[in-house]
């Protein structure tokens, strides 16, 4: 972190600033950068998104400060809302006036009325979030700090400019973002903050799917998913918002016997895959690669507990899932059903003496996503057993280079069958009809379990082997 005062002072000199200065105070309108921008200059954050708070009409200065720099610029102005925005090189400036609120029990939205700039800050989510900026000629470049935000930057702690009851209540949608920011931020969540939450979390149900999902991709993208998924856990939010990861967690006993802990386990597999990629979708296919063990646990006399089918009845519930949570229900949903589904094949293979037709079937299901499987399988390694973890991972090593073999023998990652639907149509004078769906498998089955090559010439010879046994003669 860097000491303030200077720096707010470097960060505005971007001539933007002093444009907006010079027309604010044509129009003799107050004028504060406020919020996310200001918290991310004292922390060193890239932020390309800036709120400016005018004390009076904050169209009227948006609209005026964007004729000033290019007369063709276009500004959105919200006229409800009492907002504007418009680009501005890479950035987005967002002006609007402030405000007062008060909020009814049942609704997000508040009711507004002008306000002071300390009004303004009152009514901001945390005292990290709530601090401004002077544009104004006499005191330009000053933090206009009123509730000590700059110094619990400094502590790492998240705190509510007002009763937290109030703050999150008024919009529970705080409460999420009090575990995003620790998250991302690595901070703590004030003890009073944290009860209110536990209080009114409940109030969570009139905020919309698809923000709440917003933040929990926020937490899902960070260094470290864990942290924000046990406060979620926690405070009894995730129970919820996303009750199917929630009930991962405990341990149940039989005869001295105990399961893992599902919810642990999954939150170190996602922390692990995250030191490997960004991929949202990937860090998703962590989250949901066990969601089913629930579902499937049993204890086995003499075996103990099993979890048979928990890959296929969890990629089942992919979708479910998906839909629930508002997430994309496109290739992406697809994506993250395939891993869930191929999870334990890797493992399966490094435990079994590898035949490559076991190897090919993997390659022809996972196609261009058989490197994340990988990593997935890797990350899911979680034994404290170090020799047990090396042993794990060096029979990954050996799966992935015979699947490198294989795929340069046979390329099947991305396979297309060498006769088509249509050209079996044609050879054989046929109508669509069950007998190509026939004469299509077999010719992939033989080519998965390595009976014919991958080439056309093979396949037509079978084709033709096959065909006569069905009873059908070429055209
Ligand atoms: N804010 C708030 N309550 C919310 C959302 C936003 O009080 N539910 C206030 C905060 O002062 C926040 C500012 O509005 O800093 C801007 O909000 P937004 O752009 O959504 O978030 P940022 O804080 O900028 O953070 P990020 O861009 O990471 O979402």
């Amino acid at each position: 972190m860097r000491s303030i005062g200077m720096d707010c002072l470097i960060h505005i000199k971007n001539p933007i600033f002093k444009t907006i200065a010079t027309v604010a105070q044509e129009l003799n309108l107050p004028c504060y950068v406020v919020g996310g921008y200001v918290r991310d200059v004292i922390l060193g954050r890239e932020c390309k998104d800036i709120d400016f708070v005018v004390v009076g009409d904050g169209t009227l200065l948006a609209s005026k400060v964007a004729a000033k720099i290019d007369k063709n610029l276009k500004v959105n102005i919200f006229k409800t809302y009492g907002t504007a925005m418009f680009k501005y090189q890479d950035l987005d400036l967002e002006f609007v006036g402030a405000r007062k609120e008060s909020y009814s029990a049942h609704s997000r939205n508040p009711e507004v009325v002008a306000g002071t700039l300390h009004d303004d800050q009152n009514r901001r989510d945390f005292t990290i979030n709530a601090m401004a900026i002077s544009l104004n000629a006499a005191n330009y470049g000053e933090l206009v700090d009123p509730f000590n935000g700059l110094e619990m930057i400094a502590q790492k702690k998240l705190i509510t400019p007002l009763d937290p009851s109030v703050t999150f209540s008024d919009d529970p949608l705080r409460m999420m973002r009090a575990i995003r920011f620790a998250t991302q931020l690595n901070f703590t969540i004030d003890a009073n903050c944290i009860e209110a939450i536990h209080k009114y979390k409940e109030r969570i149900s009139i905020i919309s799917k698809e923000r709440i999902t917003d933040e929990l991709n926020k937490i899902i993208a960070s260094k470290t998913p864990s942290v924000g998924f046990k406060l979620l856990f926690d405070t009894g939010l995730l129970k919820l918002i996303f009750p199917l990861m929630a009930n991962l967690h405990g341990v149940d006993v039989i005869k001295g016997k105990a399961h893992k802990d599902n919810f642990y386990h999954t939150l170190e597999v996602l922390d692990n895959i995250c030191k490997t990629t960004d991929n949202l979708w990937l860090r998703w296919a962590a989250i949901l690669h066990d969601i089913a063990k629930p579902h499937t646990k049993r204890f086995e006399e003499g075996t103990g507990w099993t979890f048979h089918g928990h890959e296929d009845k969890g990629a089942r519930l992919v979708p479910k899932i998906f839909n629930e949570l508002k997430l994309p229900l496109n290739e992406k949903m697809k994506y993250v059903q395939k891993l869930v589904l191929l999870h334990l094949r890797p493992i399966v293979l490094s435990k079994e003496t590898i035949t490559d037709s076991a190897l090919r079937r993997l390659l022809f299901e996972a196609g261009d996503d058989i490197d994340d499987l990988m990593l997935l399988c890797e990350a899911d390694i979680t034994t404290k057993n170090e020799f047990k973890k090396e042993k794990h991972l060096a029979n990954f090593e050996l799966v992935k280079v015979k699947l490198k073999e294989v795929e340069e023998k046979d390329n099947l990652r991305n396979w297309q069958p060498p006769i088509s639907g249509e050209d079996i149509m044609k050879i054989f004078n046929l109508k669509p009809s069950k007998e190509i769906g026939l004469i299509k498998n077999a010719i992939r089955e033989a080519i998965l379990e390595g009976e014919i090559g991958n080439n056309v010439e093979d396949a037509k010879k079978f084709m033709f082997d096959f065909a006569k046994e069905l009873g059908l003669q070429p055209a």
